[in-house]
C-alpha cells in the first residue's frame, strides 16, 4: 500500500493495523501486538469495546450532526455528568486537546478581559505562564504556549502570551509573574515531556499563587485524566482544583472528543458567540463520551484500574532495575509510566516491536507504558516477559 500521499508529518513504524480486540491489536497479515501504547493514551477502555461499539452502533443509525444551533441531548448529559464529578460547573466540547487547551486559554484572557462594564482596566491581562517540557499541542498558540523549538522550527513567529518557566519551581513561577498575566498552565504529570510528575507541594504552590495573584489556574489533563493515574483526574491525587482543564485523549475511547471544564466564576464570560466548533460535541461524539464515561464511573471501575497498575509496577520495576544498561529508572503514576532509557528510546521500542509490544516514545529519552486501563494482570505478565526479553537482546 502506498503512503506517499499521505503527508509525511509523523516517522511511522511500518505496520498496518486493520482490527482490535481488548488491549490487542492485529496486523492485516494477522499478527497480533500487545497494545501497551493505547494510541498515546486514547484507547483507555482498548479496541472494540462491547459497551462502545454499541452506543456509538446505535446511535449511528440514529443521528450524526445537527450542530450546535441546535440544544445536543448528549451534550448535555456528558456536561452534567463531568461536572458531578470535578470541580467544573460547565463544560465546552470539541474535538482534540489542542481544542480543549485553546478554550481554556482564551476564557482565562476573556476573564480578566471582559471584566467590568465596557472598558476593563484589565484589558492587557493576556499572558499564559507555562512549564519548560510541556506539550499542549500542535496549534500555533499552543506550540508556543510549550515553546519547544522541535514544535516551533519554521513556523516563526511564535504566538505572543506565553511566559515559560521551569516545570516544578515555584518561584521561577512567582518571579515570571507580571501584571499582564493571565493565569498559569501546568500538566499535572508532564507526558510528551517524558512522564515527570508534579510533586503535589507544586500544585499546591501554584493555586496559592494564582489566588494570591488573581490568576486562573488551568490543568492540561489531556493526557492525565479519565481515570490514567488511577483517579479520575489527576489532580485528585495532590487534593487542588483548577479553574480550568483541559480534557481529550481517553474520553472518546478513540472517537475524537475534547473538552474544556471550568467554574461558573471562570466560564461566565464565554456567552454565546465567544466561542465555537461545527464538530464540537455532535451526537456521535457525545454517545462515544457517554459510553466511556459508563464505564468509567462504574463504581468498582477505578479500583481496578489502581488494582492492575500497582501489579504492573511491581513487576516492572524489578525487570527496569535488572537492566541497568538499558534503563535508568521508572516514573509516574498508575497506567502512565516512563521508563528512561540509557540507550536511544527509538532502539529500544523498535525491540519492544520484535516482541510483539507496542509503546510511545516521549521528551527526554523515554518510553511510555501507557495501557488501555482494562488490562488483565495475563497481559501485564506478557508484556514485563517481553520487556524484560528486549532488554536483553539490547544488552547481549
Ligand atoms: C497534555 C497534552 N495536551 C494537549 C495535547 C494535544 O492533544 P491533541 O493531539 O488531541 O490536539 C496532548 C497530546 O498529546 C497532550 O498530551
Amino acid at each position: 500500500m502506498s503512503i506517499s500521499a499521505v503527508m509525511p508529518t509523523y516517522a511511522r513504524t511500518d505496520l498496518v493495523f486493520d482490527r482490535g480486540q481488548g488491549a490487542m491489536l492485529y496486523t492485516v497479515d494477522g499478527r497480533g501486538f500487545l497494545d501497551f501504547g493505547a494510541g498515546i493514551a486514547v484507547s483507555a477502555l482498548g479496541h472494540a469495546h462491547p459497551h462502545l461499539v454499541a452506543a456509538l452502533k446505535a446511535q449511528a443509525e440514529k443521528l450524526w450532526h445537527t450542530s450546535n444551533l441546535y440544544r445536543v441531548a448528549g451534550q448535555e448529559k456528558l456536561a452534567a455528568r463531568l461536572v458531578e464529578n470535578s470541580f467544573a460547573d460547565s463544560v465546552f466540547f470539541c474535538n482534540s486537546g489542542a481544542e480543549a487547551m485553546e478554550c481554556a486559554v482564551k476564557m482565562a484572557r476573556r476573564y480578566h478581559q471582559a471584566q467590568g462594564d465596557k472598558v476593563s482596566a484589565a484589558k492587557d491581562k493576556y499572558r499564559v505562564i507555562t512549564a519548560r517540557g510541556a506539550f499542549h499541542g500542535r496549534t500555533l498558540a499552543m506550540i508556543s504556549a510549550g515553546g519547544q523549538d522541535k514544535h516551533l522550527d519554521g513556523f516563526a513567529p511564535k504566538v505572543d502570551g506565553f511566559d515559560q518557566v521551569a516545570f516544578g519551581n515555584l518561584n521561577e513561577t512567582r518571579a515570571a509573574i507580571t501584571p499582564q498575566t493571565a493565569a498559569v498552565v501546568v500538566e499535572p504529570i508532564l507526558g510528551e515531556g517524558g512522564i515527570v510528575p508534579a510533586d503535589p507541594e507544586y500544585l499546591r504552590g501554584l493555586r496559592a499563587m494564582a489566588d494570591e495573584f488573581g490568576l486562573l489556574l488551568i490543568f492540561d489533563e489531556v493526557q492525565t485524566g479519565l481515570g490514567r493515574t488511577g483517579k479520575l483526574f489527576a489532580h485528585e491525587w495532590a487534593g487542588v482544583t483548577p479553574d480550568i482543564m483541559a480534557l481529550a485523549k481517553g474520553l472518546g475511547g478513540g472517537f475524537p472528543v475534547g473538552a474544556c471544564l471550568a467554574t461558573e466564576r471562570a466560564a461566565k464570560v464565554m456567552t454565546a458567540g465567544t466561542h465555537g466548533s461545527t464538530f464540537g460535541g455532535n451526537p456521535l461524539a457525545m454517545a462515544a463520551g457517554n459510553a466511556v464515561m459508563d464505564v468509567l464511573l462504574e463504581p468498582s471501575f477505578l479500583k481496578g484500574v489502581n488494582t492492575v497498575a500497582a501489579y504492573l509496577w511491581s513487576k516492572l520495576t524489578p525487570v527496569v532495575a535488572k537492566h541497568d544498561k538499558v534503563f535508568e529508572g521508572i516514573r509516574g503514576k498508575g497506567l502512565m509510566i516512563g521508563l528512561k532509557c540509557k540507550m536511544p528510546n527509538g532502539e529500544v521500542l523498535a525491540r519492544f516491536v520484535k516482541q510483539g509490544l507496542l509503546a510511545v516514545g516521549a521528551g527526554d529519552n523515554v518510553i511510555r507504558i501507557i495501557p488501555p486501563l482494562i488490562i488483565t494482570d495475563a497481559e501485564v505478565d506478557a508484556a514485563v516477559a517481553m520487556i524484560d526479553r528486549a532488554a536483553a537482546s539490547l544488552a547481549a
